[in-house]
């Protein structure tokens, strides 16, 4: 539970993020019109509410698989240490591989999620992302597809926590720490 009180200023309204699912919905279609073999990935948690979105714009036969992730926990700071919480239900070798996340900070999570995907010699493997925090990047990974580039700030909503709240928010948000503003 988070112990400082803060509140959430609209960062990007619903409306707009479905406007950017909707055409990043037709790039991947157009990447993967060729396949029927293709697995979008899940990575849980953050994940679920852009790509419960995206896969319903997407007019191919996919498959819809999650792995969870975690290098944060309840924290606010990465540990770097990403642990793999639940893995793929299904064998993805030989298959054409979409991963979904909802945002790269370091970028630790994404890289150590793809190595171990890509060890399993899918027949491709892309990547795409929500949110991008270029300059919080501590490790060399760049997803194929960015839904907005953002700067270096607290968000939450679409999918994404704040010490586990505010996921349901149906925007993106920024947080904003009320006690920082009064000076206590
Ligand atoms: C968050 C977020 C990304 C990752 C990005 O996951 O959902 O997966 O961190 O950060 P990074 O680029 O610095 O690795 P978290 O570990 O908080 O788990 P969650 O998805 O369950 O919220």
């Amino acid at each position: 539970m988070p112990t400082r009180p803060y509140v959430i200023d609209e960062m990007i309204s619903a409306k707009t993020i479905a406007a950017r699912v909707e055409a990043l919905s037709k790039d991947i279609h157009d990447a993967f019109s060729d396949t029927d073999k293709l697995v979008v990935v899940g990575l849980l948690r953050g994940s679920f509410v852009f790509i419960a979105d995206l896969v319903r714009e997407i007019d191919l036969p996919i498959e819809v698989d999650f792995i969870e992730a975690s290098s944060y926990g309840d924290s606010t700071e990465s540990s770097r240490e990403v642990r793999i919480l639940k893995d793929l239900r299904g064998a993805i070798h030989h298959r054409d591989v979409l991963v979904v996340e909802d945002i790269v900070d370091t970028g630790y999570t994404l890289k150590h999620v793809v190595g171990l995907l890509k060890a399993r010699r899918p027949a491709r493997l892309k990547t795409i992302a929500l949110l991008d925090k270029p300059s919080r990047r501590e490790v060399d990974i760049q997803a194929d597809w960015t839904g907005f580039e953002i700067p270096d700030e607290f968000v939450v909503g679409y999918g994404i926590d704040f010490a586990q709240r505010n996921r349901n928010l149906p925007y993106i948000g920024k947080v904003r720490f009320s006690d920082e503003e009064q000076g206590t």
